[in-house]
């Protein structure tokens, strides 16, 4: 006698009835480029099909993205003005506090959420504030938590610091409690590696480090005790969610944090992730619907409640198709 596994794989309608895991539009984040200026929807070249959009422009992706049923978007802003110490991040007109208000005009449901990090904005690219050519960890916090309460006053509902220095998250918590924001959540890119898949992206922020790399501050891809750390001291410290970044190739990590944690887990299907799939797709090597779907499928299935990704809206479209 042997199991006949097989039976439940016999047609698609038991296949459907025995699916342990199911993948909707309500599962996605998408990703939205800022830049100042008028009248810009510039295609990202590595990263085809996601653009820099100038705030006058950004009606029409804030309502494609809620005609597919994405509750939510993540900012990222690309300043005009780059200083020492990213003095853009902070200011209250700046590129992400005026898409805040921007979305929030145009559809005060969809959920904000706006990457708090420096490198978009310092002139050195690193994610902080220089001491020589060293990260000061202590007094990047100052600016970590000046530019979430920005954020926040500008109407994000979640911020998500993603430079990984140490005690942000309490840093964050504290200036928005003090300040009255105690509604606004934080989402941790709690274990975010140094990983070359952030390659795409860097040329899509002008966010590249002019020198050294980010191996001071973000973490080892040989690691998964530490990321259980990482996580465990942001949790600690009061964040909403945790992160695992990037997705692709650090799905154990989702699935010891889902073990481990009860915590809500985002997974950050990173810009290598996506610039690979469309350039295989591309010289006709995979089906992209069907490469891209499996990807976010594993995601899911090795834990993540939400996912990051650039694919968001093609995604949310094949899923309608075939609903
Ligand atoms: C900023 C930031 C990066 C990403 C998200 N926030 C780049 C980096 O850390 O160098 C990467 C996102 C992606 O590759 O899609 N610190």
């Amino acid at each position: 006698m042997f199991n006949r596994n097989r039976r439940l794989r016999e047609r698609k309608e038991i296949r459907d009835l025995v699916k342990e895991t199911v993948l909707t539009s309500k599962d996605f984040i998408y990703p939205i480029f800022v830049v100042e200026g008028n009248n810009i929807k510039e295609e990202i070249p590595s990263m085809p099909g996601n653009y820099h959009y100038s705030l006058d422009r950004l009606e029409e992706i804030i309502d494609k993205v809620t005609s597919l049923g994405i509750r939510g978007i993540i900012l990222f802003g690309i300043p005009s003005y780059k200083d020492e110490i990213g003095s853009s991040a902070y200011d209250d007109n700046g590129i992400v506090q005026k898409a805040v208000r921007k979305i929030k005009e145009l559809n005060k449901d969809l959920w904000v959420i706006t990457d708090v990090c420096m490198c978009q904005y310092t002139s050195h690219g690193h994610c902080g504030i220089l001491k020589g050519s060293r990260v000061d960890n202590d007094e990047t916090l100052k600016y970590i938590a000046q530019i979430a309460l920005s954020h926040a006053k500008a109407g994000a509902d979640m911020i998500a610091p993603s430079d990984m220095m140490d005690g942000r998250i309490q840093a964050i918590r504290d200036i928005l409690d003090e300040n009255g924001f105690l509604h606004v959540s934080i989402m941790a890119y709690s274990a975010k590696y140094s990983s070359a898949f952030y390659g795409p992206f860097r040329e899509a922020a002008h966010s590249a480090p002019q020198f050294g790399d980010r191996k001071s501050y973000q973490m080892d891809p040989a690691n998964i005790r530490e990321a259980m750390r990482e996580i465990e001291c942001d949790i600690d410290e009061g964040a909403d969610i945790i992160m695992v970044k990037p997705a692709l190739s650090y799905l154990d990590v989702i699935r010891w944090a889902r073990d481990r944690y009860d915590t809500p887990i985002a997974a950050y299907s990173v810009s290598g992730e996506y610039a690979m799939i469309k350039a295989g797709a591309k010289l006709g090597f995979i089906n992209e619907k069907q490469v891209a779907m499996e990807m976010l499928l594993s995601m899911k299935r090795a834990g993540a409640d939400i996912i990051i990704t650039y694919y968001a809206l093609d995604a949310a479209a094949w899923l309608k198709e075939e609903a």
